[in-house]
């Protein structure tokens, strides 16, 4: 008998019907079962954030949600913010703050940064920090993806003017 599970989820605005074990996380039904290999698998126990998507527009870690979990929900990847002001203003600050390197860390980042900086325009320098520190980047430091958080905020508080 199959164990496995029907489920729905908008996934980047389309909806996705899946049949998916109990067991499979949600990073792997959205690289695996959707195609979206722009979610990165790292560490795989909710350590380094590479994996970070938004669900609900909230930032969490897909390896350590089991997909079933996220039936019914709106889930963003990586793949689904083009047109979004907010990823766009650190895309480009990450670029000019030289925040990319070997970039496998960089999706994560980016959704988490601009999941934080949507739910909370006016983060302080420590609360942007903060943030930063939730997920792990070997190449860079740290610091420049610091300051490409603080010039995107900057950017996006000039061009709401
Ligand atoms: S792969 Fe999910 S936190 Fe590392
Ligand atoms: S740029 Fe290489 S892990 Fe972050």
């Amino acid at each position: 008998m199959s164990t496995k599970m029907q489920m729905s989820m908008e996934v980047n605005g389309e909806a996705r019907d899946l049949v998916v074990e109990p067991r499979t996380t949600l990073a792997d039904a959205l690289r695996e079962e959707c195609g979206l290999t722009g979610t990165r698998t790292g560490c795989e126990e909710g350590i380094c954030g590479a994996c970070t998507v938004l669900v609900d527009g909230e930032p969490v870690r897909a390896c350590l949600q089991f997909a079933v979990q996220a039936h019914g929900r709106e889930v963003t990847t990586i793949e689904g913010v083009r047109e979004w002001k907010t990823l766009e203003a650190l895309k480009a600050a990450m670029r000019e703050h030289f925040a990319v390197q070997c970039g496998f860390c960089t999706s994560g980042f980016l959704m988490l940064a601009a999941g934080a900086l949507t739910r909370k325009p006016d983060m302080s320098a420590a609360e942007i920090a903060e943030v930063a520190e939730m997920n792990l980047c070997r190449c860079t430091g740290y610091q420049p993806i610091v300051r490409a958080m603080q010039e995107a905020q900057a950017s996006l508080k000039v061009a709401a003017q």
